[in-house]
This record gives C-alpha cells, sequence and structure tokens, in this order.
C-alpha cells in the first residue's frame, strides 16, 4: 500500500543526498551519549504522566521508567543526552506521509533546568506482540522479515532525506560503532573505515536506523502493527538501515533473502547490503556477546566465519571479552 499522492517533498533524483566521507576517527566530534540527569527524567515522567492526552495513572509514585503504559497510550521520557525530539517530530510526520505504521505523537514537552533539556512524549499505544516472543515467532519469521522490509522500503522512499541528523556528520559514525568503541578503539576505527569505503557516495534516505523483526517492531500475525523507538541515525543509506534488520534477525533465524525479497532490492541495494552485512553482524555479534545472548551469538558467529572470519576477532574485542580467554572458537 502508499500513499494516494506522494508528499510534497518527495525527493527528486537530483536532490538525492550523497554520502560524504565518513567521521572514521572522530575528527570532527565526539556524539555524547550519556545518561541524564535522573531527577530531570522523572521530572520529564511526571509531566507528560500529567499531559491530558495519557489516559493511565497518573498519581503512582514512579522510579526510572523510561515508558509507562495506559490504556490507549504510553508515556516516554528521554533517557540520554543524543536522543532528538526533531527526530521524533519527523518519525510523526513520516507516519503520515508515508504510511507507515507507527504510534501517533499525541502530546510532547521538555523540562529545562540549567541549560539541560529533557523532553517527554505521550504516544498512541501500539498493540501487537514484539517478533521475537511468542508461541509462532520462528515460523512467522520469514514473512516478518518481508513485511517488515515493505515497511521499512516505504520509509526510505517516501520520508524526507533533508531533514535530520546524517551519518556522514562528525560524530556519527562512531555512535554507530559505539559500544564496540568503548571496549575496542582500533576494532571499531576498522568497521568505521570500511563502512566509509562501502558508503561513500551512495545515495542516502529517511532512514528507521533501529528496526528489526526482533527488535522496536510489534506484529499481529505477520502484519507489522508498530515502527518504534527510531534510531539516532536519520538520514543515511537505505542498506545500511535494511542491514542493520537483517544482522538482527540473522541472530532469531532469520534470513538475507526473506528481508531482500520483501524490500524488492535492486541488484546495486544488494551489492551495498552484502558489502555492509559483515560489518553490522560484527556489531551485532559484539552486542550479543556481552548480553550473553548465545544462540544468537552462535548463529551470527557461524554466519560470519563463513564469510569474513578475520572479523570474528573484532567482534570478540568489541563485546570485551577478549581479554579474558575467551576463544573465537567457540562460537
Ligand atoms: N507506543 C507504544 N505502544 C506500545 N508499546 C510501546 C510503545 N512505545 C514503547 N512501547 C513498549 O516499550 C518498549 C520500549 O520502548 P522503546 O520506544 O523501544 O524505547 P527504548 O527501547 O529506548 O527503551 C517497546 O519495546 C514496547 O514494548
Ligand atoms: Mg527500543
Amino acid at each position: 500500500m502508499s500513499p494516494a499522492s506522494p508528499p510534497a517533498h518527495t525527493t527528486r533524483r537530483d536532490d538525492v543526498p550523497r554520502c560524504r566521507r565518513l567521521d572514521v576517527g572522530d575528527d570532527g566530534a565526539v556524539l555524547p551519549t550519556d545518561e541524564l540527569d535522573p531527577v530531570l527524567c522523572q521530572e520529564a515522567m511526571r509531566q507528560a504522566l500529567a499531559s491530558p492526552r495519557f489516559d493511565g495513572d497518573a498519581g503512582q509514585p514512579r522510579g526510572m521508567e523510561r515508558v509507562v503504559a495506559g490504556a490507549a497510550t504510553v508515556a516516554k521520557v528521554q533517557r540520554r543526552v543524543h536522543e532528538r525530539l526533531d527526530v521524533l517530530l519527523e518519525f510523526d510526520e513520516l507516519r503520515r506521509v508515508a504510511d507507515v505504521p507507527a504510534p501517533a505523537l499525541l502530546d510532547h514537552g521538555t523540562v529545562d533546568k540549567d541549560g539541560v533539556s529533557v523532553w517527554w512524549t505521550v504516544l498512541e499505544r501500539a498493540r501487537g506482540e514484539h517478533g521475537d516472543r511468542g508461541a509462532h515467532a520462528t515460523e512467522l519469521l520469514p514473512s516478518r522479515q518481508r513485511a517488515l522490509a515493505r515497511v521499512l522500503r516505504r520509509w526510505h522512499t517516501y520520508g524526507d532525506a533533508a531533514l535530520g541528523p546524517r551519518l556522514d556528520d562528525p560524530g556519527m559514525a562512531g555512535l554507530f560503532f559505539g559500544e564496540i568503541r568503548a571496549r575496542a578503539p582500533g576494532a571499531a576505527k576498522q568497521l568505521a573505515a570500511e563502512l566509509d569505503a562501502a558508503c561513500r557516495g551512495t545515495e542516502m534516505a529517511a532512514v528507521h536506523g533501529d528496526a528489526a523483526v526482533g527488535h522496536n517492531v510489534l506484529f499481529q500475525g505477520a502484519d507489522v502493527t508498530a515502527v518504534l523507538d527510531p534510531g539516532a541515525v536519520r538520514v543515511a543509506p537505505p542498506m545500511l538501515c535494511l542491514g542493520w534488520a537483517v544482522a538482527v534477525d540473522l541472530g532469531l533465524g532469520g534470513s538475507v533473502d526473506a528481508a531482500g525479497a520483501g524490500y524488492a532490492a535492486s541488484t546495486a541495494d544488494r551489492e551495498l547490503l552484502h558489502r555492509l552485512l559483515p560489518l553490522l553482524v560484527t556489531r551485532r555479534l559484539a552486542d550479543m556477546r556481552r548480553l550473553g545472548d548465545t544462540s544468537a551469538e552462535r548463529r551470527l558467529g557461524a554466519w560470519l566465519r563463513s564469510r569474513r572470519p578475520e572479523l570474528l576477532d573484532l567482534a570478540v574485542a568489541g563485546s570485551g571479552s577478549g581479554g579474558d580467554g575467551a576463544e573465537v572458537g567457540t562460537f
């Protein structure tokens, strides 16, 4: 399904932004990702719960929740410095223009103190289940991968690629491999350099940046009911967005082909996807190792071993477990 008429801002071919050199070594800026002051976050949550649009219990004493559910709405507050309200506002615009299933943004505001601003939002509460949970998750995975890829394609086609943080902005490539960078800066730099080589000069689009069947997406059966929680990068090569979805879902037992088919990927798309995937799988593998998800670790490790075995060392180093005797051979 596509919108009845294309949005006015639909990018003309000659306006499509091309990916410039990435800030591989964080030469331009290191983008801070620190956690915000918990007192301000709690105050932001208090304001969200007090919004006339929130339909849940506003009165309870609260801890440090980031998301509080009402009946038909949820309240969500900012947690880290780099999460931007303008990205959320654009996300809501995209929901309307690109017909992407996503919760409507019903109300929002900020708490401001001493030059620090913390946002809060009230969103429509989406129905559906997480794609990696539930009795039928495994058998539904291929059709859910196809369905999500179709949604991402609409996103990339109709989103306004002139707005929001770009992958080639200062500090963004470093942020992309942020968790690896914290544990193994050399590994992160090598991955960012390969990312630069693959992406430079390619066409960019508005992307979600952090969606997969197993992450930030809700489903009813094989249908996407909501894409949640856009990532920090808003404009990037579309294959980075699809590739991240594939990397996450390979860890669940998914496939590249299901996502590629749902996206109706062109030959050029597939070529770029195959260059990017080993880098993205390396990042995901480092995450899964760090978090102790052994079945995802085994699947991603086997995938990488048969394609780019030399990247396994970077995943181990980037997981922070390289120095404790961990063996690459354990994948
Ligand atoms: N609008 C929403 N409707 C239904 N569930 C939501 C909604 N927003 C958040 N959630 C639930 O809260 C979880 C965390 O929210 P999310 O926006 O992904 O924030 P984060 O991952 O940064 O904590 C989601 O995975 C989902 O289960
Ligand atoms: Mg999330």
